[in-house]
């Protein structure tokens, strides 16, 4: 019964975002143990970002529908919703859309880092849930260092692109003359952080609010901009030209009501109209996933409301401007994809020299003890010389085969593991993998301690 690496995967690619939103899992504690019970995995690790719901798992044939069903279950949604959004790969594919998501290369702004952070902090949970084990410990741990060999080797992150970035570029194309307009950024995470940048080194001045006004000041001070209050933001917007809202509130913070007050204020140059500015319209960048900002101020006459599909519309234009880098990445990628298989070809030899080296160095243990009561030995020093031999001594005569052994998996040579198996005496697997049913209890071992050849 061959164990197979599977994506599934829904994202902005082929579902617009409120679409995806759908798919979001809420509680992933739970639902890692949902996809154990239920859907048979040996192992998992679910990615979920504003523009991707993913799963990665290590499992058996069937895998892939019982994946689907937990998922549906998960979500509350019918399971037909899946064949339409729903893209996977398998083994080697699988790979490489790992190494397209950890290179920048799958992402809505082409080679943004952002996403980099959040697959280490995928990864991160599912060890600690024990959720991942050897295979896609390493597997992940691998892609995020070739990730980050092709993105410096390539030099696509640079110029600081991002969500952020984009979304200021977006109200360029929109706002004459953004330098003499009122902006205002609510939110003071992730996001916000890098439109506050990007409005900075343009040399925009902005306001900034947050819940908290302490959290604003603290945001202002390190990125620049003016705090203001919550409160007071909220209950007008008036005399802002332009407002990016990149928050995780659940529900309409920017209502209809308000912006439409706002807008006649701002026309009649009314009670908050700032400076006698006589606003002809405004601009609101929605960034949020779940939105925040009411889509139905987009009817009112003069304001202009984007989100993040219409982010992803410009994107596939600077995905056609930035080609060259994209191919060059594909290439890198290409290369790449064999060495993380290899690796993960490799696995197969772990449980089998990971058994005979505990098993020698019991036996080594054993006889040294020996030879120690033996020779009447109590000096440390002279103990450490003969636990050292001892130790070189069964290194050289494990190590040639136990590589030869690792050599031979990489190469996905099932019966010299299968032969290796015999010969060790080694009892675990049933697959012709030989560690079939340690996958998941590595979760937090390193799966290449002993593993003099690793090259990365
Ligand atoms: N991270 C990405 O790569 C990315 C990319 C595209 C879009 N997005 C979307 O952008 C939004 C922000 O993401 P993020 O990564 O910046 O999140 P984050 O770092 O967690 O920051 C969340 C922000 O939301 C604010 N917030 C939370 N609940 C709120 C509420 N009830 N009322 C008002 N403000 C509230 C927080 O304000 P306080 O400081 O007051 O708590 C904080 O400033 C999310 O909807 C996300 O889906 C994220």
């Amino acid at each position: 019964m061959r164990q197979r690496i599977i994506n599934a995967r829904v994202t902005f690619h082929n579902s617009p975002i409120h679409v995806l939103e759908r798919f979001a899992i809420r509680d992933v504690g739970d639902a890692y143990e949902q996809f154990r019970l239920h859907s048979d995995l040996d192992e998992c690790v679910i990615i979920q970002t504003c523009n991707r719901v993913e799963l990665f798992a290590r499992t058996g044939p069937g895998g892939t529908e019982r994946l689907k069903r937990t998922w549906a279950s998960l979500t509350g949604l019918d399971e037909v919703a899946f064949d339409e959004n729903l893209e996977m790969s398998e083994d080697d594919e699988a790979l490489r859309h790992l190494l397209k998501l950890t290179s920048g290369l799958d992402s809505m702004v082409l080679g943004e880092e952002q996403i980099l952070g959040q697959i280490k902090s995928s990864i991160a949970e599912a060890r600690k849930t024990r959720s991942s084990g050897r295979y896609l410990n390493t597997i992940f741990d691998k892609a995020i260092r070739i990730g980050t060999r092709i993105r410096s080797s390539t030099g696509i992150g640079r110029g600081g692109i991002s969500v952020g970035s984009m979304a200021v570029r977006l109200a360029e194309e929109n706002i004459d003359d953004m330098k003499s307009k009122r902006i205002l950024l609510i939110g003071t995470g992730e996001v916000s952080t890098l439109v506050a940048k990007s409005l900075l080194r343009r040399g925009y001045a902005f306001d900034v609010t947050s819940r908290t006004l302490g959290r604003a000041r603290a945001f202002c001070e390190s990125l620049g901009g003016s705090p203001v209050r919550f409160e007071e933001v909220l209950s007008g917007f008036t005399g802002y030209d332009a407002m990016f809202v990149a928050t995780t509130a659940p529900y309409s913070l920017v209502t209809f009501e308000k912006i439409s007050q706002a807008i006649s204020a701002g026309r009649t140059g009314g009670s908050n109209g700032q400076d006698g500015h006589l606003r002809r319209g405004m601009m609101i960048l929605d960034l949020s996933n779940p939105r925040t900002v009411d889509e139905r101020v987009a009817t009112l006459p003069g304001v202009k409301l984007m989100n993040l599909d219409q982010i992803s519309e410009m994107v596939e234009k600077n995905l056609t401007a930035r080609a060259g880098k994209a191919r060059a990445i594909e290439d890198a990628i290409k290369e790449e994809v064999g060495v993380l298989e290899a690796s993960v070809r490799r696995l197969a030899a772990e449980p089998i020299a990971e058994h005979v080296f505990k098993k020698i160095d019991a036996l080594r243990e054993k006889e040294l003890q020996k030879a120690v009561r033996a020779l009447d030995e109590t000096d440390p020093e002279r103990i450490s010389i003969i636990d050292s031999l001892t130790r070189e001594i069964v290194e050289s005569i494990v190590s040639p085969p136990i590589n030869n052994l690792r050599k031979a998996s990489e190469r996905g040579d099932s019966g010299v593991i299968a032969l290796a198996g015999r010969l060790f005496d080694y009892g675990g697997g049933n697959d012709g993998e030989a560690d079939a049913d340690a996958s998941t209890s590595a979760g937090a071992s390193d799966p290449d301690s002993n593993d003099p050849s690793s090259n990365d």
